[in-house]
């Protein structure tokens, strides 16, 4: 459920016309609803209530400081991985003490700036990973909270290159090896094992292969409390998914009374890093059709959106959903469109065989692109990244102005004579 809705055959972000937003800002923009932010994660927080929780938002998802600092005033937790998004949650106003540092290359000038700050855990995700860690806590007189990202062998079911959870998968620490690995962080003088870590992918629509992956966690919990390692947390990752199109994902309510029900009787907190279910549907890209190019095998809209604004139609072949700002007909009638960018790139499209009633200045929001679309945007075609936008009842704030050639060309230099 979302705050995107037409009003007097206008889709609007809450209060405001899409129609305006793209008047003051310009298009290509990324326009987020704060009140659909706010839902989403408050989803989480009330399906947890009653069990000690950390929700942890994944910042990777979308990571604009407005949206970090909407979910931080709500209590949200964090989850990074990189020093890059540390910043961005201090910035933003987020709680270190709820940060949870993922991913499997952590360098070690971004484990020490963890530690200054004071996160609440480390995931680390291999053997050697742990060395470093210790090295650098013992560097600093500290003692590093870890967990261990265990990959289950669990499937997905998810698009292939979103799929983590399979021992082919580069991430995590093979369940069959995690004990032992254990054993030798609880050795280590400068680490301090706190929770088992997981995330087996991401648009997951069906609760098995959580519920699977909790059964195995659960088991390695019980496990090491047999050799004298006790776990205080078990982080489930993120991957619930979202409705794109026609799939039906489950509600954070149904995957926590499922949870809630394992976990009963059993002293160990819970967290989520959930990024996707908390911003896709809590923003979309707007953008306008540059010419419609009308030809006898297909018609193009080209629009002023492209592949380098978001790149899931091309990368994934995801499916977006692409509709009209305004519902008002044209005279150009309904007809079927590739929705292309002006990249040059056979793959710059954001949507295929669409019918669509619009002509050349109309707008198109692209919907459900909250998440991983900012954040995966690049200047290909040395294109400026698009200004984002948040909406907040009647009002718009600008939270990210539009890139100039300015930027993009500061720190590059040409050689002396
Ligand atoms: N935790 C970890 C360790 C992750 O790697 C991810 C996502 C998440 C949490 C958040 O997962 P979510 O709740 O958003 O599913 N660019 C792709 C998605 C890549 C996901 C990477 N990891 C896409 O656009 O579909």
């Amino acid at each position: 459920m979302d705050f995107f809705n037409y009003k007097n055959q206008l889709l609007q972000a809450e209060d405001v016309a899409l129609t305006d937003i793209a008047q003051e800002y310009g298009t290509p923009c990324y326009v987020y609803s704060r009140a659909t932010l706010e839902r989403h994660y408050s989803a989480y927080a009330d399906a947890f209530a009653s069990h000690p929780t950390l929700i942890c938002y994944a910042v990777k998802a979308c990571s604009n400081i407005a949206i970090l600092n909407v979910l931080a005033r709500l209590g949200s937790g964090f989850d990074i991985v990189s020093v890059g998004e540390l910043e961005r949650v201090l910035k933003a106003g987020g709680d270190p003490a709820k940060v949870m540092f993922s991913g499997l290359g952590k360098q070690a000038a971004e484990m020490r700036r963890a530690l200054e700050v004071g996160i609440h855990c480390f995931n680390v995700e291999s053997e050697a990973e742990l060395y470093r860690l210790d090295q650098v806590a013992g560097e600093m007189g500290k003692v590093a909270p870890v967990s261990l990202r265990v990959n289950p062998d669990v499937d997905a079911k998810t698009h292939p290159y979103i799929s983590t959870g399979l021992k082919e998968n580069k991430f995590g620490i093979d369940i069959k090896d995690a004990v032992r690995i254990y054993q030798i962080a609880h050795t280590l003088p400068n680490l301090n094992v706190m929770g088992v870590d997981c995330h087996i992918g991401s648009q997951l629509t069906e609760l098995k292969p959580f519920l699977d992956t909790f059964d195995r966690l659960i088991g390695l919990v019980d496990q090491l409390a047999d050799v004298g390692i006790e776990i205080k947390h078990l982080d489930l990752g993120g991957g619930l998914g979202v409705r794109y199109r026609d799939e039906v994902p489950p509600e954070p309510a149904e995957y926590a009374q499922l949870v809630l029900e394992k976990v009963k009787g059993r002293n160990v907190t819970l967290a989520f890093e959930p990024g996707r279910s908390i911003a896709a549907n809590a923003g979309v890209l707007l953008t306008q059709v540059e010419f419609l190019k009308c030809t006898p095998h297909k018609n193009f809209a080209v629009i002023d959106g492209a592949m380098n604004d978001l790149i899931r139609p091309s990368l994934y072949s995801a499916w977006m959903d692409i509709v009209p700002v305004s519902l008002a007909p044209t005279s150009e009638g309904q007809r079927s469109y590739d929705l292309v960018g002006p990249i040059c790139e056979t793959g710059d499209f954001l949507g295929k065989d669409r019918e669509l009633d619009i002509q050349a200045g109309d707008l198109l929001a692209v919907r459900s692109a909250g998440a991983y679309g900012f954040t995966m945007s690049s200047n290909y075609n040395s294109r400026n990244r698009a200004a984002e936008v948040m909406v907040d009842g009647d009002k718009t704030h600008l939270i990210r102005a539009r890139e100039t050639i300015e930027h993009q060309l500061a720190g590059e230099q040409v050689l002396p004579d």
